[in-house]
């Protein structure tokens, strides 16, 4: 049935200013949208000059690296066994067996390509992410590739260089609500991943913390369970359990364990 003229004159009113105000909405959504990506790339061009070096003296600075060509065709992307896009399998998982917030403070070890450590730094606040890693080509195509190409600079994740789980250059006082070492223990000597437990049991958040280690823990299991039982409690640690997981993207699943720190 046709409205009165009237009436549809009223209802014609109300229609063009609510479009209207759709409309300088949907517009000032976009340009709020633009401010923040381009003020975010600014900041890592301007502030960081679009390199990932850290104010240092170029002779100490181990992220003053070259970006060889192969990096820039990706090569990198299949230097591991696993698939690249498998990292963000490795993320959900740990994030979400951790409970993980953007505020807690997360270690890799031998965080190798950030497969899976870009994921981390995307998700946590700056400076929350830190990694020891021993290989210089997979430093330079963390830092000087991955991280300008994902606009993650302005993330000031800390990673360093190293193979004797040397963890000095994180600072005393840092406490980790998450450690995890994604298919590297079962490549170390068992020793060196003694060392490593020794020096981050007491860096891991009391209750809240977690180490995952993925693949298997022969280290431990080499040992004897019992034997294996009594160094974790001499270092304050507990075993929690394992875990299966399958993949988000294809036909795989990956296995985890899970240690925490009862007590203070
Ligand atoms: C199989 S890759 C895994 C890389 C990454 N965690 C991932 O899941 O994509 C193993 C990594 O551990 C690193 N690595 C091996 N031994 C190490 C050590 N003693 N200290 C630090 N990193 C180490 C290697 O250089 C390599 O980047």
């Amino acid at each position: 049935m046709a409205l009165p003229s009237s009436a549809s004159g009223t209802a014609r009113m109300l229609t063009v200013p609510a479009l209207l105000l759709l409309l300088s909405s949907a517009a000032l959504l976009i340009a709020a949208f633009r401010f923040r990506f381009f003020a975010a790339l600014q900041f890592d061009l301007v502030r960081h000059h679009g390199i990932s070096h850290y104010p240092d003296e170029e002779t100490t600075n181990h992220t003053a690296l070259p970006c060889p060509g192969e990096l820039l065709v990706e090569e990198h992307h299949s230097n591991y066994g696993e698939p690249w896009a498998g990292g963000r399998d490795v993320f959900e998982f740990l994030a979400n067996a951790s409970a993980l917030t953007p505020r807690d403070q997360v270690l890799e070890i031998g965080c190798g390509t950030l497969r899976v450590g870009l994921h981390f730094i995307r998700f946590l606040e700056a400076a929350k992410f830190h990694c020891l890693e021993r290989d210089e080509l997979s430093l330079m195509a963390a830092l000087r590739y991955e991280l300008p190409a994902q606009g993650l600079l302005y993330k000031r994740p800390m990673i360093v260089r190293g193979e004797d789980m040397d963890f000095s250059r994180f600072g005393d006082t840092v406490m980790y609500d998450l450690i995890y070492a994604s298919a590297v223990f079962l490549h170390i000597p068992d020793k060196l991943v003694w060392t490593g437990l020794e020096r981050l049991a007491g860096k891991l958040r009391p209750q809240r913390g977690r180490i995952f280690v993925s693949h298997n823990i022969k280290f431990c299991s080499r040992l004897g369970g019992d034997e294996c039982t009594r160094r974790l409690t001499e270092l304050g640690l507990e075993y929690v359990r394992k875990h299966t997981h399958d993949s988000l993207l294809f036909n795989h699943y990956e296995i985890w364990f899970e240690f925490r720190r009862p007590k203070v």
